[in-house]
């Protein structure tokens, strides 16, 4: 979370910065700002708000030389003065992590007079590079790096220095080579069409980026050489293509993302070598990739013997203290880059545990911490909520599984490919508008499903809450008489997820558990006799037939266009929940 974004050239820096702002937006989108280089002066506009609100104030903002920052608050509130850049002195800079040690620093530096301006961990970082200036930029930023504790990626200007110096830890820079000028940002998509090629920086790498040249250094400042890698952003995963939002785009775009995983499986052989040796299988990640990751545990129990366990990432920690010889841990991550997700990974590996990435974006720190990465090949996902890198990581899941049980994984690439087809299809005819008009109006809404199902309504709940603000619990259906039925009334509904035969039974009685007590059920199934059961008692949502494996992938698509309905009705945007940004860099 927080995009920040540097450019050195000939170019117009403010435009150039501003622009790829708009495209790290779903880091963050409390507050923004730029600092430009102007005759060796740096001048700033910062706001509270979105990026656009620095639209107006670009145009006085001319040079070559130019950092900018969206921010999700950590510490101190939204506002004009904790908005980045920060400066002191002669040096102005934008930071993405957290500074866990500022207030021991901050105290220092206000004992030996320093006067701060605003309420963030970050300005003490310009504080501390101002206080170690002493005429060369590079030095200053590494010696205050060890007087940090946290995460960083610091973005430095520092007047009298015609470019930008650049410190990353644990949170990630991507350095752009163009033609012409070179550029920093925290992510790829800011550097779509700008540049060829990039550098990704590794923990405690430093550099100095201008017009003509980068330069990249290692903790004590000896120069380091980082491969030069093709950059794959694409600016079409940017265009909105007619849609309204990225996330009916995204949710569109679920199918292609389960054939380009089905298709990408076949070059993650790594990977498999890995999981056929497994002997235990840990699975981690935090919210929708948990979510995922829940449903790859039963994948890989009901196909293998292998023993799996789900955990969240930011739990896995307290959770267990070694690993066993066979133990692997599969961290499911969109981004690569959370936090809690890339420390259970690392903590895991420094056990003894073979680690496994499912990830979308293959430059992320989880793919250099990983022994092997499986692609769950989305494409880069601009809406806040997760859609299609969750039907990606399901397929991808499915295929692990299979490996880990030495199945047939031809044969299941083919019945993912089958099923891409059948799910575009099913979304364009599927309309849940009456449904959500509901959803809109509840007071709380409740997903339940059993096994496979129940884990559908984890991540169904989760998707109304974050982009509805409706509040929504998921649980397995036979729970709800042990509690949640006491909530239910005229004012709740409840939505069912029936795709398992062998449970529907079950799963029936709570929806007669929820409608004899005045509650409103929806029931997405594709099974017959449930169809027949609630007609004209329970809003039905048919799902095309293709086993309880793959019902998950289709159940997702409703749940998806529920929640992004709901919140449309309901005047949110869905493509920036409050107070949620995408990649979550902080533990
Ligand atoms: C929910 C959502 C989040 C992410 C979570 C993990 O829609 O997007 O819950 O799933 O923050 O992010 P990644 O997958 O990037 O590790």
């Amino acid at each position: 979370m927080c995009g920040i974004m540097g450019y050195a050239g000939a170019g117009n820096a403010a435009a150039i910065v501003y622009n790829g702002l708009l495209r790290l937006e779903y880091r963050g989108y409390d507050s923004a700002g730029i600092a430009v280089m102007y005759d060796g002066k740096i001048k700033i506009a910062k706001k509270r708000g979105r990026v656009k609100e620095l639209s107006a104030f670009c145009g006085e903002l001319a040079g070559n030389v130019g950092i900018g920052h969206t921010r999700w608050a950590t510490h101190g509130r939204p506002s004009d003065k904790n908005a980045h850049p920060h400066s002191s002195g002669k040096i102005t800079l934008v930071h993405n992590g957290i500074i866990e040690n500022y207030p021991k620093l901050k105290e220092e530096l206000i004992a030996s007079g320093g006067k701060f301006a605003s309420e963030t961990d970050s300005e003490v970082a310009a504080k501390l590079v101002d206080k170690n200036y002493d005429g060369d930029i590079l030095e200053a930023l590494i010696k205050s790096c060890k007087m940090l504790e946290g995460s960083y990626a610091l973005m430095v200007m520092c007047e009298g220095f015609d470019g930008i110096a650049v410190a990353k830890y644990k949170s990630p820079v991507i350095i752009g080579l163009g033609d012409g000028g070179n550029f920093c940002a925290s992510d790829e998509p800011a550097l779509a069409g700008l540049c060829p090629g990039i550098c990704v920086l590794e923990d405690g790498d430093f550099a100095l980026i201008t017009a003509d040249e980068v330069k990249i250094f290692d903790s004590d400042g000896k120069r380091v050489e980082r491969a030069v890698l093709e950059n794959l952003a694409e600016e079409k995963s940017l265009d909105l293509c007619g849609y309204p939002h990225y996330m009916l785009k995204e949710i569109n775009e679920s199918p292609a993302a389960v054939r380009n995983t089905a298709s990408a499986f076949s070059s993650c052989g790594k990977a498999c070598e890995i999981l056929s040796g497994a002997k235990r299988i840990i699975l981690t990640g935090c919210g929708t990739a948990y979510h995922a990751a829940l449903m790859g545990k039963r994948y890989i129990e009901n196909f293998s013997s292998v023993h799996a366990r789900a955990d969240f990432a930011g739990e896995l920690r307290y959770a267990s203290r070694t690993a066993e010889e066979g133990d692997v841990l599969v961290a499911v991550t969109q981004s690569g880059e959370t936090a809690d997700t890339v420390e259970a990974a690392r903590l895991y590996g420094s056990f003894g545990a073979k680690v496994l990435a499912v990830t979308n974006s293959p430059h992320s720190a989880i793919t250099r911490i990983a022994d092997g990465v499986v692609y769950a090949d989305s494409g880069a996902e601009i809406c806040v909520a997760a859609t299609k890198s969750y039907s990606a990581q399901l397929a991808a899941l499915y295929l692990c599984a299979c490996v880990a049980a030495g199945g047939d994984v031809k044969a299941r690439e083919e019945e993912l490919f089958a099923c891409s087809d059948m799910l575009r299809s099913f979304i364009e005819r599927t309309d849940v508008r009456r449904l959500a008009e509901r959803c809109s109006k509840s007071s709380a809404v409740y997903f339940l499903g059993r096994d496979l199902d129940y884990c559908a309504a984890l991540e169904g709940s989760l998707k109304l809450k974050e982009v509805s603000y409706v509040f929504s619990a998921g649980y397995p259906a036979g729970e709800l008489k042990h509690g949640t039925l006491a909530l239910v009334d005229g004012k709740v509904a409840c939505v069912f997820s029936i795709t398992d035969p062998a449970l529907a039974e079950k799963s029936a009685s709570a929806v007669e558990q929820v409608l004899s007590r005045g509650g409103a059920a929806a029931v997405l199934t594709d099974i017959d006799g449930v169809k027949e059961e609630f007609g004209g008692r329970a809003e039905i949502i048919s799902l095309p037939a293709c086993g309880k494996y793959l019902a998950p992938l289709f159940s997702a698509a409703v749940m998806q266009l529920l929640a992004y309905r709901t919140a449309v009705i309901l005047g949110r945007d869905p493509d920036k929940p409050r107070n949620l940004a995408k990649s979550v860099t902080v533990e």
